[in-house]
């Protein structure tokens, strides 16, 4: 009751105040317009993958008749990677009472659930929901959340990585050890080189300016360096990629926008058709469909992604067997 009525009177006081933001904008609020639909679309942070997920999103939600500031209101915010802001931002949603929230990433994903059960939230390019406690079940997730993940099994990329460079003993990690989606393909690569006999090196960090010495200390000591789909990484791919060409070590990657960013090759999905199915998604919901029953959806269209500029630079000659079915990616 009590918390009932101090929202209340934040929003009278939004309403005196001639406050008319975000969700609760477009004159649609609860005085009327009810046909405008209140859409919160959060990001993490900016770097190119996460910028093609978010701008199919907005393509597919106006496919599905959900235009902003015609058929509904959609409030997208970024964090600048701050989980203080993830935090603030995602309680404005509930508290604007968005009819659904969009969320790019694991832990724009994680701070949209902490803040609401009731709401339906859709995430995008979650790489292990399960881990990150969002879902029971990728067949059932349980609740009031589901969306698309971009889960690619480790394996699947350090095949790839020992057909391009086939003597490769130590491969280093880095990662950041606070996002769950990178945890959980980390230790996938640490079962898959116990299996074929290579050592891991791990070089955790908890944000991007330590990237530069975590990546030079990786250098130092291993033949090949591996990064999960880690946000962290992503926003710094020029640095980390920088000091690799430098010290001649090729660099595997998550995802195809950091091997468009300096990275050596990657096997991934397509993150525009990902950003695509995450909107297909949330108009699903907008049209009475239950994230409890909903199952989370994967990407089934991988393939192998090189970057032929940095290959050159690490004279590396990548086989005519990989070449043929990739897409370079470094003009
Ligand atoms: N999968 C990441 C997560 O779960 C988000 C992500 C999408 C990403 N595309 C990426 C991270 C590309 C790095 C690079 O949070």
């Amino acid at each position: 009751m009590k918390k009932k009525s101090t929202v209340l009177l934040v929003v009278l006081a939004m309403v005196l105040a001639g406050v008319f933001t975000g969700c609760g904008s477009g004159g649609s609020s609860d005085s009327g317009g009810e046909d405008q639909v209140k859409i919160g679309l959060v990001q993490l942070v900016e770097h190119p993958s996460l910028d093609t997920i978010r701008e199919n999103i907005l393509a597919q939600l106006e496919e599905e008749g959900y235009k902003d500031g015609e058929t509904a209101v959609i409030d997208y915010q970024n964090a600048q990677n701050e989980q203080a802001n993830l935090k603030t931002i995602c309680q404005k949603f509930v508290s604007d009472k968005c009819d659904v929230i969009i969320a790019i990433t694991t832990p724009a994903a994680q701070a949209a659930f902490g803040e609401t059960k009731d709401i339906p939230i859709i995430f995008s390019a979650v790489t292990d929901p399960v881990e990150a406690q969002l879902v029971e079940d990728f067949n059932a997730p349980g609740g009031n959340i589901t969306g698309t993940s971009d889960l690619v099994a480790a394996d699947k990329i350090m095949d790839l990585a020992l057909k391009i460079t086939p003597d490769v003993k130590t491969i280093g990690a880095l990662y950041n050890s606070s996002e769950v989606n990178s945890v959980s393909v980390v230790d996938d690569l640490k079962d898959y080189a116990k299996k074929n006999g290579l050592k891991v090196e791990e070089a955790a960090v908890t944000n991007s300016s330590e990237i530069q010495q975590a990546a030079q200390s990786l250098a130092g000591k291993c033949d090949a360096v591996f990064s999960p789909i880690d946000n962290t990484v992503a926003s710094a791919m020029s640095v980390a990629s920088d000091v690799f060409v430098k010290a001649k070590v090729p660099f595997y990657v998550g995802a195809d926008s950091m091997v468009a960013d300096g990275g050596l090759a990657t096997y991934g999905i397509n993150y525009e058709s990902l950003g695509t199915e995450t909107a297909k998604m949330a108009a699903e919901v907008l049209k009475g469909a239950d994230t409890a029953t909903m199952a989370v959806r994967v990407m089934d269209d991988m393939q192998a992604y090189i970057n032929q500029k940095t290959a050159d630079a690490l004279k590396i000659e990548i086989p005519e067997a990989v070449k043929k079915d990739a897409t370079n990616l470094g003009e």
